[in-house]
């Protein structure tokens, strides 16, 4: 079995369970909108909100969202931005529930969602320059040949157009310099959750430049200091006694992500880049 097609069956099961905990966006909210206090969900449309106002989108224009998940963040960054958008995931059972959504939110006409086969991001279904722009939230990190995704995304982007997502990462952190010493909290982590490997803030950029894009933002969204989640402390006892589909998987996630953290050596990344004109 493929590492794609594993993935795809996690997702059979996340499904139940991420939605329960985390409603329609699977991905964490802005550092600084938690900070203020905001609830998680409207921390995750700031975070949303400040990626597309870089992306340069209008009516008229056109996105596509790489791994959309059950398309909260693609129907909001649709309706902010008044773009109309494309949503792809590998998994069918996803995408319905993302077609629901668009539909009761009067969106079908302006989001579609479209499921690619595993290894279909090797070689997107969209002819060189089709869109405005490509965003990700959290599931290039899914992806084991990030560098050939990076590739395709810059190739179907328009000249000038730009690319912009944000993704789970690993960095040296405090006494845990080394691969090895990373990788003793990291491992456990891709293990639960479905990861072939974390990038880093520079091999995310590298890879961009390689395909051809030029970088304007390769941010650390904990820059200096430990990650965080928005599970509250209530929420946190329900996901470590999560009971669902898988639930020892979906425990053990939460665990080593929350070892992960501690040890500073997880983090959150944000991009944007531009493909020349
Ligand atoms: C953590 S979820 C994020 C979903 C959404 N972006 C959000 O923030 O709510 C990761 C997403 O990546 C997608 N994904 C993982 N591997 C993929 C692949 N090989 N091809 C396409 N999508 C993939 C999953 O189906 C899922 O939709």
């Amino acid at each position: 079995m493929s590492y794609e097609s594993k993935v795809r069956e996690f997702y059979d099961n996340a499904f139940h369970c991420y939605q329960r905990f985390m409603g329609d966006r699977w991905h964490h909210g802005d550092p600084e909108a938690e900070a203020s206090g905001l609830p998680p969900l409207r921390a995750c449309e700031v975070l949303e909100e400040k990626i597309v106002s870089q992306l340069g989108l209008k009516e008229g224009s056109w996105a596509l969202d790489f791994g959309s998940g059950i398309g909260g963040p693609t129907l909001h960054m649709a309706q902010v931005s008044s773009a109309s958008f494309v949503g792809v995931t590998n998994n069918e059972r996803l995408n319905q529930k993302a077609r629901e959504k668009a539909a009761q939110a009067g969106l079908a006409h302006k989001v579609r969602f479209v499921t690619l086969g595993d290894t279909d991001y090797k070689h997107l279904p969209f002819p060189e320059g089709t869109f405005d722009a490509v965003t990700f939230y959290e599931s290039v990190c899914h992806i084991p040949d990030k560098a050939a995704l990076f590739r395709e995304l810059a190739r179907i982007l328009k000249p000038g157009g730009r690319l912009g997502g944000m993704d789970w990462l690993q960095r040296p952190f405090g006494q845990y310099q080394t691969e090895e010493q990373i990788l003793r909290f990291m491992q456990p982590l891709n293990d639960s959750t479905a990861i072939p490997g974390h990038g880093s803030v520079g091999s995310y950029t590298r890879m961009m430049e390689e395909a051809g894009l030029q970088v304007l933002v390769a941010r650390d969204l904990y820059e200096g200091t430990l990650s965080k989640g928005s599970a509250t402390s209530e929420e946190q006892v329900q996901w470590l006694g999560y009971e669902g589909p898988e639930g020892e998987m979906f425990q053990q996630g939460k665990k080593t992500l929350d070892e992960a953290r501690a040890a500073g050596v997880f983090t959150v990344g944000m991009f944007v880049a531009v493909k020349p004109r």
